[in-house]
């Protein structure tokens, strides 16, 4: 298992002041971009501009997450504007394994996403193809939810599939990690923690970000 990474979200972000808010992660590991279309789920965000302005303001890894519908015709466009990985949500993906070969081709990092309720068998088959597995950890749509606890079994069985089968893809889990939450889904075997409102919502944004990191640290430390 690869060291913890802290992506913060910039959905909790104040966007009047977009260049500000990224300099103030910029200790981070990742920066995490929200984009909804408004039908995959209950809400609006993000898109290719703002992606692209993020782009040009910050030199941490991008990964964009598309909570849109249609991914498979959505999604190349994220690889070209150079984010480092591209997540779409399986339930959205027709071809996923197009999908995955397309945004390779075009230079990004692959990653595919589930809602909660989505079971780990929906992408079993595609697991060796791609490099971030997202497992949402709140119903998609907005920040600041509680962490659903009953999530931690399925981030535990995820690391079990990746570990037996020798993979090195990540694991990353969105929604509701805080300080209070991070050591156990770390217990259970993510390595990638997107955080929104623990980081934007603090008064020392870096602070925030490394206290959550070392908190991951420590934990996986424990079981491994
Ligand atoms: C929610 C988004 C998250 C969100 C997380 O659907 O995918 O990335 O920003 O926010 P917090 O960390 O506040 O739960
Ligand atoms: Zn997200």
């Amino acid at each position: 298992m690869t060291s913890p990474a802290i992506h913060p979200s910039i959905l909790n972000a104040d966007q009047a002041h977009l260049a500000e808010e990224l300099a103030r992660i910029a200790g981070a590991d990742g920066l995490h971009v929200d984009v909804m279309d408004n039908h995959f789920v209950p809400n609006q965000f993000g898109g290719p501009s703002l992606v692209q302005t993020v782009l040009a303001h910050t030199e941490l890894p991008v990964d964009a997450h598309l909570m849109i519908e249609q991914a498979d015709r959505w999604a190349p466009q994220y690889a070209e504007m150079g984010c480092a990985i591209v997540t779409a949500h399986v339930e959205a993906t027709a071809a996923p394994f197009r999908l995955v070969n397309e945004l390779h081709r075009l230079g990004a990092g692959a990653g595919l996403a589930l809602r909660p309720a989505t079971p780990l068998s929906t992408i079993t088959s595609v697991l060796g193809q791609i490099d971030l597995l997202l497992l949402m950890t709140v119903e998609p749509g907005f920040g600041g939810q509680s962490f659903i606890e009953a999530m931690l079994p399925k981030i535990a069985e995820a690391r079990h599939l990746v570990s037996s089968a020798g993979l090195e893809l990540r694991i990353q889990v969105d929604g509701g990690v805080t300080a209070q939450t991070i050591e156990r889904a770390a217990e259970a075997g993510a390595d990638v923690f997107v955080a929104g409102s623990a980081v934007y919502r603090a008064d020392e944004a870096l602070t925030a970000i490394t206290e959550l990191r070392a908190r991951a640290t420590a934990a996986t430390a424990l079981s491994c």
